[in-house]
């Protein structure tokens, strides 16, 4: 996993390359919004490139994780469906109402039904091999590289480039041959072992990418995690923090931050950690994306978040890979329909 992990910024130039290469006929009636299928490590690539090109999207992005799609879909519709496997239930059975609704569908997999299900339309092959989750490149860049050739957004290629640059430089900053003493993702690591992890995005833009690093210690370092947003933790989450001490001294947050947040963000996040978290929590931890470019700061933050998932893992004596549960609840259901 730590391997494969840290191939990231590699993934993403070659999955990027490939799918800009790949034939993407547009949809035969202008688009009225774009709707994403998935479910766990396929549907955050939706989340994450909605963040990343809300400033500049010329169509509403919603990403549906259910079998259900909403009652708009129809021959107006784009719908992207994401399943590394290709073999998830409510995504199948998403994309499958959506090729009857007459909506324009696209299909990111690595193969499976879903590959299937695609054939005759418009189908970005993956590469298969990988854990779904380790494969965020190969399910992200796809779905980028359509709206690339749509003109939808602009152009992504000068962040893509910047993006993997920047992964790059932190590959060599966090491998495991960097010490703890030199290696910011051991050393959150390390201060994470024995407790809950709060992960907080300092800006709504930064949520899918909390919403990461929870499901990567879920996943990765078989741990239970949470994650929430500024500003709207200020409303509810912090009141939480008064819980009483023996339990609140069991979670550590950690403050996602892109770098771009204004002042008044800034001072929401210091009010919020002087008067509720500062004093309740096993420790606070604020993280920095890097770069200068929107997707670099988020996919910077990523990076660092899987890193840190894996070595949590070690420090946890568990396997990083596999993912039991998932697998047993997916066949358990299946056998039942
Ligand atoms: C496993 C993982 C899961 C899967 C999810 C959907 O590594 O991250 O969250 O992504 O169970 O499976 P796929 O992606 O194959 O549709």
């Amino acid at each position: 996993m730590l391997k494969t992990v840290l191939t990231l910024p590699g993934q993403l130039l070659e999955a990027w390359e490939r799918a800009l290469a790949a034939p993407l006929p547009r949809p035969e009636v202008p688009p009225s919004h774009i709707v994403a299928v998935g479910m766990g490590g396929s549907a955050i690539a939706a989340d994450l490139i909605g963040a990343y090109l809300a400033p500049r999207l010329a169509l509403p992005l919603v990403t549906i994780r259910d079998a259900r799609l909403p009652a708009y879909v129809g021959r107006g519709s784009v719908v992207i469906a994401t399943s590394y496997s290709g073999e998830t239930d409510e995504t199948l059975a998403a994309a499958e109402a959506a090729v009857a609704s007459g909506a324009h569908v696209v299909a990111v997999t690595s193969g499976g039904r879903l590959a299937a299900l695609a054939a005759g339309r418009t189908l970005l092959r993956v590469r298969g091999g990988l854990p779904p989750r380790a494969a965020l490149a190969y399910l992200l860049a796809p779905t980028l590289a359509v709206f690339e050739k749509w003109g939808v957004a602009g152009s992504c290629a000068a962040d893509v480039d910047e993006a993997v640059g920047v992964l790059r430089v932190i590959a060599t900053e966090t491998g495991p041959d960097v010490p703890l003493t030199r290696n910011p993702a051991k050393q959150l690591a390390e201060a994470l072992r024995d407790v809950v992890p709060a992960v907080y995005a300092g800006t709504p833009g930064l949520a899918p990418v909390a919403r990461r690093w929870k499901t990567q210690f879920n996943e990765n370092s078989k741990t239970l995690a949470t994650w929430d947003t500024f500003p709207e933790l200020t409303h509810n989450e912090v009141v939480g923090w008064g819980a009483p001490a023996d339990l609140a001294c069991r979670v550590a947050a950690v403050i996602l931050l892109g770098g771009d947040e204004d002042a008044q963000a800034l001072r929401r996040i210091g009010a919020s950690r002087s008067a509720a978290i500062d004093r309740a929590a096993a420790s606070v931890h604020e993280v920095r994306g890097r770069g200068t470019g929107r997707l670099a700061r988020m996919l910077s933050l990523v990076f660092l978040g899987d890193l840190t998932s894996v070595y949590l893992a070690y420090l946890r004596g568990v396997d990083p890979t596999p993912v039991e549960a998932i697998d047993r609840i997916k066949q358990a259901v299946r056998a039942a329909s």
